[in-house]
């Protein structure tokens, strides 16, 4: 399995770098001096994308295929991170990796509207640095043993390449994603080795930097999380307009399903809980309006083998009214967007697994009317059945919480780059993120005293 394939892919791989670079020359270009631009809807959202040596991006990418204890992601480097299509003639479908999130936000930065080439007109400045990608030799060998490391060569950089960007505001103002979940960048620096994570936002150096996570900290400080990328990148208004007719029409024929793995040790836990109601729930019921319902669907994603086929799982959520989601080794999950994708109801266990983490995408206060909320310690100790909870809810309120899902689509997505104007129009998870960081960033230099240019 980690057999280097980097000589099958050189060619691809030469052109993805090429096709890379000319995009951020052309962007360059593009980015114009803020003040010279008439634009009225840029005034107080101007981006300045730093340039930073590619030792910070495109350098990482080529050891796609070397990292000894971790897989080779050199497949889903394709299409500036949305991996490859899922098959030939898919328009919007693709093998996306979450982690390469990074990648899809440095090509979509690109596009933005309002980015300005003069950092002093700016209100925010983008570090266009793949952390996560970069992590990845602390976490997974050779460098495992400098966790405490990463992210020093960075601000040494910044220090000293026009030190003026970041002294202006203390580096209140500089943004970078970081494509896993906090916590793996926040190993205490006075831990020794071989701790996981490295210690990215534990430095110092960092805690005024605005990071885009895929999961936050109970305590967060310098990060917000964003959602984790889907497979579904429609290009135009018009494939997104027919796969929410395609969710809206499918026909529900099963109550709930869950996709994932775990759940198969002998300690008590929800998905153990969840495993176990399933498979003595396999009988068929028949509703009212004799529409077939089966209370539920497993699908074993056990190894990571669903991450890359959203085939698997992306049909039976079609066809499911309620999509659990409960905690695993992290609270959050991509199934999460996956689900809301297919219209299907999410079902959480636990607040740190959405509420307390995606509110810039999933508005909080509406958690009520988009969710089903049943505290894992009802089920897995108080025996609670979820399928009861979930058989009493009227179907008029699930038809409506439905509605509520469908209209979350367009803002968990992340549409391709080069989109055509009419999808550009609606925000999408990159718009709302650089929304939500230039208003965070905003209100941390009026609340410091720093004071808003
Ligand atoms: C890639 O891996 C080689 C060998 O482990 C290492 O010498 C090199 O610095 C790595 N390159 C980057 C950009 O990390
Ligand atoms: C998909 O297209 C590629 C090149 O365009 C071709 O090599 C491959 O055979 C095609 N695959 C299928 C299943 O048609
Ligand atoms: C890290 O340090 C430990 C203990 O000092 C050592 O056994 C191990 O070989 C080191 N790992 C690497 C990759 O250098
Ligand atoms: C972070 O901001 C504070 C003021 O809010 C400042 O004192 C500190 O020096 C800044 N840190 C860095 C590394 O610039
Ligand atoms: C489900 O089946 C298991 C054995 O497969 C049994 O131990 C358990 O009591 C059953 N639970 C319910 C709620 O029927």
């Amino acid at each position: 399995m980690f057999s280097s394939i980097k000589s099958t892919l050189s060619p691809f791989f030469t052109l993805f770098l090429l096709l890379l670079s000319l995009d951020l020359i052309v962007a360059s270009h593009r980015q114009t001096t803020g003040s010279d631009n008439p634009e009225p809807e840029c005034a107080g959202r101007w981006v300045h994308v730093r340039k930073l040596p590619s030792r910070f991006n495109l350098d990482l990418l080529t050891n796609c295929s070397d990292y000894p204890l971790y897989d080779d992601f050199c497949p889903y480097l394709a299409n500036h991170g949305l991996g490859h299509k899922t098959h030939n003639r898919s328009r919007s479908w693709y093998r996306t990796d979450s982690f390469m999130l990074e990648l899809i936000f440095h090509r979509r930065i690109l596009e933005y509207p309002c980015l300005t080439s003069d950092p002093s007109t700016a209100d925010a400045i983008f570090l266009p640095y793949y952390a996560g990608i970069d992590a990845l030799r602390y976490l997974f060998v050779p460098d495992i043993n400098s966790s405490a490391e990463h992210g020093l060569d960075l601000f040494r950089f910044l220090q000293s390449d026009s030190p003026h960007v970041w002294q202006r505001h203390a580096g209140h103002d500089h943004f970078l994603v970081m494509a896993r979940a906090a916590w793996d960048f926040s190993r205490p620096l006075t831990n020794d080795p071989p701790i996981w994570g490295t210690s990215f936002l534990e430095l110092p150096e960092f805690y005024n930097v605005t990071a885009l996570t895929l999961e936050s900290r109970a305590w967060p400080w310098q990060e917000h999380a964003i959602p984790y990328p889907t497979s579904f990148h429609p290009p135009n208004l018009q494939l997104l307009d027919s796969w929410i007719a395609r969710v809206r029409r499918a026909r529900r024929t099963i109550l709930m399903v869950f996709a994932g793995g775990g759940g198969t040790s002998s300690t008590p836990n929800i998905r153990r809980s969840i495993r176990t109601e399933c498979s003595n729930k396999t009988g068929i019921s028949t509703s009212s309006s004799s529409i077939i319902i089966k209370p539920c669907e497993f699908i074993d994603c056990s190894n990571g083998v669903c991450e890359h086929d959203p085939i698997r799982y992306m049909r039976t959520m079609l066809q499911s009214s309620f999509c659990l989601q409960p905690p695993g080794d992290t609270p959050t999950r991509r199934s999460t967007f996956d689900g809301i994708l297919a219209g299907c109801i999410p079902v959480f266990f636990e607040e740190q697994s959405a509420k307390a983490q995606f509110g810039w995408h999933l508005p909080e206060e509406q958690y009520g009317e988009f969710s089903v909320f049943i505290l894992k310690e009802e089920v897995v100790f108080k025996g609670l059945s979820i399928i009861d909870v979930l058989t009493a809810i009227p179907k008029a309120e699930v038809r409506r919480m439905r509605e509520k899902v469908i209209e979350l689509i367009p803002r968990i997505m992340y549409r391709r780059h080069g989109s055509s104007l009419g999808l550009r129009a609606k925000k999408d998870a990159f718009d709302l993120a650089v929304e939500g960081t230039i208003n965070r960033i905003k209100s941390r230099l009026t609340e410091d005293g720093l004071g808003v240019r």
